[in-house]
């Protein structure tokens, strides 16, 4: 019998979600459809027992829901609520399963297309969901130190005081971190700052950075932001946001096929998208 996949959010028409997993369907001959929902806040709830009742396979959860849905949710998986995010969710037979594959999936973009240093010394630009679930999951790979910088110095606070004690966290405003970016190995840029149709701002200009690095940015339109584009002029070695997006998407089709989808048809079905 078929099975229905989705995802859901508000808005929802702009993602390309549905077109990478249903490219996927097809390539691998699973008898699936992966459909978008547009849920209206203050919905959440029904929408789950909806989709619940009528036994969606699985599905994707985005902004502005991946934090609400929580409770809605029948078990967590541990990174997930670490995060206090889901981004997946998996119906086994009725019983609701949440995980978080973003922090996961840039991790493996990072693996993919970046060799870092043993215990790199990391900088994380932005303190919202996005460096959330990317810092808890860097974490795990015995960085030296996981920094953080934001606009509001707070929020970087509230964040790096929920670091576990072997892993050095400091809380820096934008220009602090600035002064200070040649203590670091890599830098990730997690703000909106630099997405389209917004291009040009720099949320911190990396230009005195005068040793080898490499620099991630989570934003994947345009293909390579102006904070990107200074950073390799330095030197660095970059990675835009397409990786991350892709193999949030793979970990998820993996959750809910058992299947490991080819990444790179993936990121190909994601630039003709783009366009
Ligand atoms: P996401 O889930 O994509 O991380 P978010 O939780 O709304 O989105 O977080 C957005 C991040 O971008 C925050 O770190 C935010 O900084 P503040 O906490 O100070 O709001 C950052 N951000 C957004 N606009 C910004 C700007 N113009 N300059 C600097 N940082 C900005």
């Amino acid at each position: 019998m078929k099975k229905f996949f989705g995802v859901i959010g508000n808005p929802i028409a702009q993602s390309i979600s549905p077109q990478m997993h249903n490219n996927l369907f097809v390539y691998y001959g699973i008898d699936a459809h992966y459909h978008p929902f547009l849920v209206e806040r203050g919905k959440l709830s029904e929408a789950v027992q909806g989709l619940k009742a009528l036994g969606v396979a699985g599905f994707n959860v985005t902004v502005p829901f991946k934090t609400d849905i929580i409770p809605l949710l029948d078990w967590i998986d541990p990174l997930a609520l670490e995060i206090g995010a889901v981004n997946t969710v998996v119906n086994k037979d009725g019983i609701l399963l949440g995980y978080n594959t973003d922090g996961p999936g840039f991790l493996k973009s990072l693996e993919e297309e970046l060799t870092l240093p043993k215990q790199p010394a990391i900088l994380i630009i932005g303190a919202g969901g996005a460096a959330r679930a990317i810092f808890f999951t860097l974490e795990k790979i015995g960085p030296s130190a996981i920094d953080l910088c934001n606009r509001s110095l707070e929020k970087a606070q509230s964040l790096a005081a929920e670091a576990k004690s072997h892993v050095p966290s400091n809380a820096l405003t934008l220009d602090e971190a600035e002064r200070r970016l040649n203590d670091y190995d890599l830098i990730i840029q997690t703000t909106t700052v630099g997405m389209y149709p917004e291009i040009g701002q720099l949320p911190l200009d990396p230009g005195g950075m005068n040793k080898p690095f490499s620099a991630a940015d989570i934003i994947y339109n345009p293909y390579e932001t102006e904070f990107l584009k200074r950073c390799r002029l330095r030197g660095a070695k970059t990675v835009n946001g397409i990786g991350m997006f892709v193999y949030q998407g793979a970990l998820a089709f993996e959750l809910w096929t058992g299947v490991e989808p080819d990444s790179e048809r993936m990121r190909r079905t994601v630039l003709n998208q783009l366009g």
